[in-house]
């Protein structure tokens, strides 16, 4: 692959996983995955200086917005760290870092620890607001929650104007309590804390008692702190909670002494020559603290130096974090088989002895492709260690003692366990070539049917197999034109249970005029989920004959052309359409009557009240949940959505809990519009989604 499209395929990679991390607090990768991802694309950017767009997420923090929280603009910058992985790394860092500006700097080692980053502002002394990371501009207000954590002060010490960073987390014993009476448990302590963070109602986040540590803190009035272990006494003096498991480092351990204590703080001390046994310290009694940590933050203690140092648009040039590992445990592989998907893909899957690994049992490995097998060099029978990757998906990583069964590496079988068909390789990845594979017809239906596609309420993978294996449906179209009260002889679907059979006919029929957007995704095609579909239909190409006369013509740079959509996905979008299972699909579905065409959902036009308007919404909504739906309305009606509020701006829409957008508002003279208000100017007819009772005006 040429380095412009790995760099846009490692800028698309990074912007997904940011957004699971920073919005759901779920990781899909290991950190050490995605540092190594972002690291490859900092690279990229480094030598080809062009690739560098301003929406690469080397640009920004990561955003963890959601429309639950009013937005809310930080007054500091609320950067990320550099990172490194050895304690080397740290040494040439520090090194580095000393040459370049002069000898007399002395270091903080402090605990990364691994929880929710806050922001905390105090007018006057009294906590004003708390406010999450966002994309290190914008973070939304979660204020109500954070006042439920103890440790948060809620007045200081000192009439002060201040902003403070900090690490909201869980503590492990806690976290397994809590959890283990969870119908739907999380992770890993950092994940339950985001969750609690974000939960709606602020008596639930009470619920869970979380701490937190602060860190930084930015005084709006000139202070004369001349080092951060000064500032981190005075942030203890106002009351907040510092982590005392730190270190410091100065030219003589003497030197480190007499300044910590001079700063009436706890933590050890040395020379520098003691960084190194002191990471390894931290490294080795890691599972002994109290809460966890994934790695060590050293920073520079001068402000001075820090000032002089200054900031990159992602991290201070003044600190740098060391990262640990993922956890791993050890255990034995028993079997290795394969799956097959819906699209023929033969998936190797490890069944391991039962193990225990940051909070969940593990039984099932995926192990991907032959070829990631052969890096293992991995054998049934073989002692094996794994990890959770992002502490979520689990991973072998290594062989640890080889099988004394004379086992040698595993081989992909020849043909499909399922139809005996022989299998192809295509890429890294062995394909069974038989569309009518049982197991890929069940998993095309199964897929077809699933919450994000078709969304057909019943028709879940098991009775999916029911209908398979009893000879009733093969197809989509079978699908639609089978007669399921045939399904009443089968045990689990007469008597009583008729009702399921009713319920599952209902679904299917409304299926039929599922939006032509949804159809589209349900394909399952590459690349092409809802948000590329939304681009393509939006751009024009609206209708599944347009599509295909794209596909027919191969005109590639027709799709390429539309923002959003590069080289990769366009090819991935035509090849897929073009596909022989893909036209069958199709086919399957126009004969059963499903929507071919986006219906513009207007139906007759709407009156074009808001051409030529800018409007920023913010706040919640009652009648407009998520909110997008308030700006659909808007962009229906020819208006413009921008995020902020500037001189410019038409309307600011605002719902309650609407935050510092009001304010701006006001100095700039933007009219402010109520949702009552809205829902006048739309015309109450035209509210989607709400029935008559509803949507009347009397309701405010
Ligand atoms: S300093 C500008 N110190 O790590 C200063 N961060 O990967 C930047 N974190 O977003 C942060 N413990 O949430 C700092 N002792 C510590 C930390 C710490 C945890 C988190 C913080 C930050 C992330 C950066």
């Amino acid at each position: 692959m040429d380095y412009v499209s790995r760099a846009r395929e490692l800028s698309k990679l990074l912007t997904e996983y940011q957004r699971a991390y920073y919005v759901t607090g779920r990781a899909l990768v290991s950190d050490l995955e995605y540092d190594r991802l972002f690291d490859e694309l900092l690279l990229l950017e480094k030598e080809h200086p062009e690739l560098r767009t301003p929406d690469s997420p080397t640009q920004r923090v990561g955003s963890d917005l959601s429309s639950d929280f009013p937005e809310v603009s930080h007054t500091i910058p609320v950067l990320s760290l550099d990172k490194a992985y050895s304690d080397s790394e740290i040494l040439s860092w520090i090194n580095k870092t000393m040459k370049n500006t002069g000898e007399n700097l002395s270091f903080v080692l402090e605990e990364k620890l691994d929880g929710f980053s806050i922001v905390l502002y105090y007018e006057k002394g009294v906590l004003a607001r708390a406010v999450t990371r966002g994309n290190g501009f914008v973070g939304n207000d979660v204020t109500a929650n954070v006042k439920t954590i103890h440790s948060v002060p809620l007045r200081l010490s000192q009439p002060v104007d201040i902003a403070v960073r900090g690490e909201v987390f869980l503590k492990k014993a806690e976290f397994e309590r809590i959890n283990s009476k969870l119908s739907e448990p999380y992770a890993n302590p950092r994940n339950l804390a985001a969750g609690t963070i974000r939960r709606n109602k602020s008596s639930e986040t009470a619920q869970v008692p979380l701490s937190i540590y602060v860190y930084e803190g930015f005084w709006t009035d000139s202070v004369d702190f001349t080092d951060h272990i000064q500032i981190l006494s005075a942030l203890k003096a106002l009351g907040f909670a510092v982590d005392p498991n730190l270190s410091f480092f100065c030219k003589t351990k003497e030197e480190a002494l007499q300044r910590l204590k001079e700063a009436s703080l706890e933590g050890k001390c040395g020379s520098f020559d003691d960084i190194p046994s002191a990471i390894a310290e931290y490294t080795a009694s890691r599972a002994d603290l109290p809460y966890e940590i994934d790695g060590l933050v050293v920073k520079v203690n001068e402000l001075s130096t820090r000032e002089e140092l200054g900031y990159t648009g992602h991290h201070p040039r003044w600190a740098i974090a060391y990262k640990f590992e993922a956890p791993q445990a050890q255990t034995q592989v028993l079997d290795i088989d394969v799956q097959v998907g819906r699209t023929g893909r033969i998936t190797p899957m490890a069944r391991i002895k039962e193990t225990r690994l940051s909070g969940s049992t593990i039984r099932n490995i995926t192990l991907h492709n032959q070829d990631y097998v052969n890096e293992l060099e991995l054998a049934i029978g073989d002692t094996v260690a794994i990890s959770k990757r992002g502490d979520v998906i689990p991973a072998v990583e290594s062989v640890i003692e080889k099988n004394d069964l004379g086992n040698t590496t595993w081989q992909m079988p020849k043909s499909c366990p399922v139809c005996k068909t022989d299998l192809v390789v295509r890429g890294a990845h062995h394909f069974c070539p038989n569309h009518d594979c049982p197991a890929q017809v069940k998993g095309r239906l199964s897929f077809f049917c699933a919450k994000g596609q078709m969304d057909i309420e019943g028709l879940g993978p098991k009775t999916i197999e029911t209908l398979y294996e009893n000879g009733f449906v093969r197809s989509i179209s079978e699908l639609y034109s089978f007669d399921f009260n045939r399904l009443k002889a089968l045990d689990g679907f007469g008597g009583a249970e008729g009702k399921k059979i009713e319920s599952m006919k209902m679904a299917l029929e409304k299926s039929r005029r599922i939006p032509f957007r949804s159809v589209l995704v349900s394909l399952g095609i590459p690349e092409f989920g809802k948000k590329a579909v939304d681009l393509v239909c939006d751009a024009g190409f609206d209708s599944m004959d347009k599509l295909l006369a794209v596909a027919d013509g191969h005109d590639v740079s027709a799709l390429s052309a539309i923002k959003g959509i590069g080289d990769v996905t366009a090819n991935l979008i035509i090849d897929g359409l073009n596909s022989e299972d893909i036209r069958i699909i199709i086919n399957d579905l126009k004969e059963s009557g499903l929507q071919m065409q986006d219906e513009k959902e207007d139906g007759p036009a709407v009156e074009q009240i808001f051409k030529g308007q800018s409007w920023c919404v913010t706040g919640s909504f009652e009648n407009f949940n998520p909110r997008s739906k308030a700006m659909d309305e808007i962009k229906r009606r020819g208006g413009v959505e921008v995020s902020g509020v500037s001189r410019k701006t038409t309307c600011l829409l605002a719902g309650s809990g609407a935050g510092s957008k009001i304010e701006k508002a006001r100095e700039f003279g933007v009219r402010i519009v109520s949702e009552e208000e809205f829902i006048r100017m739309l015309g109450t007819a035209q509210v989607e989604e709400k029935n008559e009772s509803e949507a009347q005006p009397d309701l405010f």
